[in-house]
């Protein structure tokens, strides 16, 4: 009998609500692991086919570490924070390499994996291995928050370790993964960001916030984000059936995926004489450079990205010596067909989608 009765109405509540989502069916970590980093940032519904997806290629950790990176990219296309997506095969690398394919069996030690943080590992150890750890996300931030009525700052570490310090008093020592999971689906579900139904709450009669007209208060969560705007200038330099593409490099956003030859301008309204690898490739790019018209746009958490596109034509004749100018550059010229299959920004995929 739990005797705490925030966790008995939990683990009473989470039987008859939870949805049927299928990495909870498992107590396999590599599967766990897969859902947990695709989960990160994703809402379930736009997850779940990539989940799906990534299962279906990669049916165990050394298939995905097996995998080439740009295989990977690719399915992950779509996703965003891309970098989950490279340590996502570096980590599986690892676990081939280093612990002989085999997921490490605790907290502690799955901490030491290459992107997994505490709200991944406490994942994996509970829910595969039912080690009491808590996990602590947006969704157990917000309940707790809310029923105790506390007033932290969650994006700060110190309030991070404030409502962990609580959920692992809170946590059975004998249902850990049940517990886990019924706090998120909890939060997902019921104690939602946004006119949760309070009405229909089984919690309410001991929620602090219903009580003290506090839901819409709760979390406190203190923006410290500065955003910054770039505005990037792409050149598709079309060859017959081939076009110039960038392996993007490490250090700025999209590192692993492909776009185009680009330059960063400091005002947007910069004309494209301005750009200096145009220059470079004017003796023997014969078209006229069209002056950019339409913005593509793409947000990201701390960056808002403005791109626009010239096309400039080369002509079959000088293909040799655009071919010498890419290698100079550390561009690939790739056939027109084989662009689908590379791991693309989804601005560079909206912007193709548009020449169709
Ligand atoms: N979001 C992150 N992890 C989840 C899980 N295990 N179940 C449902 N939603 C989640």
């Amino acid at each position: 009998m739990i005797s705490d009765p925030f966790v008995h109405t939990l683990l009473e509540w989470y039987p008859h609500n939870k949805r049927d989502l299928p990495w909870r069916n498992t107590k396999n970590p590599y599967i766990i692991w897969l859902s947990e980093i695709i989960l990160q940032q994703t809402r379930v519904a736009q997850g779940l086919p990539y989940f799906e997806k990534f299962l279906e290629n990669f049916p165990n950790v050394e298939d995905l570490a097996n995998a080439t990176e740009d295989t990977v990219m690719r399915l992950w296309q779509g996703l965003g924070y891309y970098s989950r997506a490279r340590n996502l095969h570096y980590c599986a690398k690892e676990i081939r390499d280093m612990h002989a394919g085999v997921f490490p069996l605790n907290y502690q030690s799955l901490l030491q994996l290459k992107g997994v943080g505490s709200y991944t590992a406490a994942a994996i150890a509970s829910f595969a291995f039912d080690e009491p750890v808590a996990v602590v996300d947006g969704n157990v931030f917000r309940v707790m928050a809310r029923y105790f009525g506390i007033a932290t700052d969650i994006a700060g570490n110190s309030g991070k370790k404030e409502f962990e310090a609580l959920a692992n008093t809170l946590i059975p020592k004998d249902r850990p993964a049940e517990f886990n999971q019924a706090i998120m689906e909890f939060g997902a579900l019921q104690c939602v960001p946004k006119k949760p139904v309070c009405i229909q709450c089984p919690m309410k009669s001991a929620c602090f916030s219903f009580k003290n007209d506090l839901v819409d208060s709760l979390p406190v969560k203190i923006k410290k984000l500065k955003i910054k705007e770039r505005y990037f200038r792409y050149a598709l330099i079309i060859c017959d059936d081939e076009v110039v593409v960038k392996k993007r490099g490490e250090g700025d956003i999209w590192q692993g995926l492909h776009d185009f030859p680009m330059q960063e301008l400091k005002d947007p309204k910069e004309n494209c004489e301005e750009m200096a690898f145009l220059r470079e490739i004017e003796n023997f790019a014969t078209s006229s450079v069209n002056e950019p018209l339409k913005w593509y746009k793409h947000i990201l958490t701390h960056q808002r990205i403005f791109a626009n596109f010239v096309r400039v034509i080369v002509q079959k004749e000088n293909r040799n010596t655009l071919q010498s100018w890419v290698e100079d550059n550390g561009f690939q010229l790739v056939r027109y067909e084989k662009l689908e299959q590379l791991g693309k920004p989804r601005l560079i995929t909206k912007f193709l989608d548009d020449q169709k």
